[in-house]
């Protein structure tokens, strides 16, 4: 069953991810670390509509690490304008300064998390995408389809141990990188919050939430 949720949803990716700038094109091995990196700082608390132009400037500027370990601080920070939480910008030189003098990114998703502005989601996106390391990658994307996959109504935020350890148990092996993502576009185009579209969703077929009937009401989140 677990095996089959993975490989179900990696052949739907296969045939409708998304074309965004940073990712590898059909057939290349793997994406560059530098531009995975950028892009999932970015798309910390932003969509991929928003970010999209930023990434393409930003690789346009600094196409490697290295040039944009070598930018003024200002150039950056200008650059990023109109994208938001600005402690991102900061961490974003800090992070590629260290990564420069290191050499290029570490590959584990341990020495990842130490880096400047990278959170849990971050190393584990970045280990899994770029390096193609086994890594549990949960976003508020992958927390509602998992939440409604497994029908875990546990009211957030409590109730992401239990989405994190379902994510963990369906992530496979190979491509897990290739997994996370599907499940950021699945949640991104098809499971959305409020109007999923279960008919044309690769996993309806073992969707608990959807057999209860009413997959919308997930994940439940704790009154504020
Ligand atoms: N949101 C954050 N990272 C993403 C990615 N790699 N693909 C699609 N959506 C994302």
């Amino acid at each position: 069953m677990d095996d089959r949720v993975s490989a179900q949803l990696l052949n739907w990716y296969d045939k409708s991810a998304r074309a965004l700038p940073w990712r590898a094109l059909p057939g290349e091995a793997a994406p560059d670390p530098y531009r995975v990196w950028l892009s999932e700082v970015m798309l910390q608390q932003t969509t991929v509509a928003a970010v999209t132009p930023y990434f393409i400037r930003f690789t346009e500027s600094w196409p490697t690490v290295q040039d944009l370990a070598a930018a003024p601080e200002e150039d950056v920070m200008a650059a990023w304008a109109g994208l938001g939480y600005y402690s991102r910008a900061r961490n974003l030189v800090k992070c590629a300064r260290e990564v420069a003098e290191m050499g290029g990114f570490p590959e584990e998703e341990a020495a990842l998390l130490k880096l400047p502005g990278l959170g849990a989601y971050t190393a584990a996106a970045v280990a899994a995408i770029a390096f193609g390391k086994r890594a549990v990658v949960v976003d508020a994307n992958v927390e509602r389809v998992v939440a409604r996959f497994f029908a875990i109504d546990e009211p957030l935020p409590a109730g992401r141990k239990a989405i994190r350890a379902a994510t963990d148990r369906i992530t496979p092996d190979r491509r897990a990188g290739d997994f996370a993502q599907a499940m950021m576009d699945l949640g991104a185009t098809i499971c959305t919050a409020r109007d999923p579209k279960c008919l044309l969703c690769p996993l309806s077929a073992d969707c608990a939430g959807r057999a209860q009937g009413d997959p919308a009401r997930l994940p439940v989140k704790a009154p504020k």
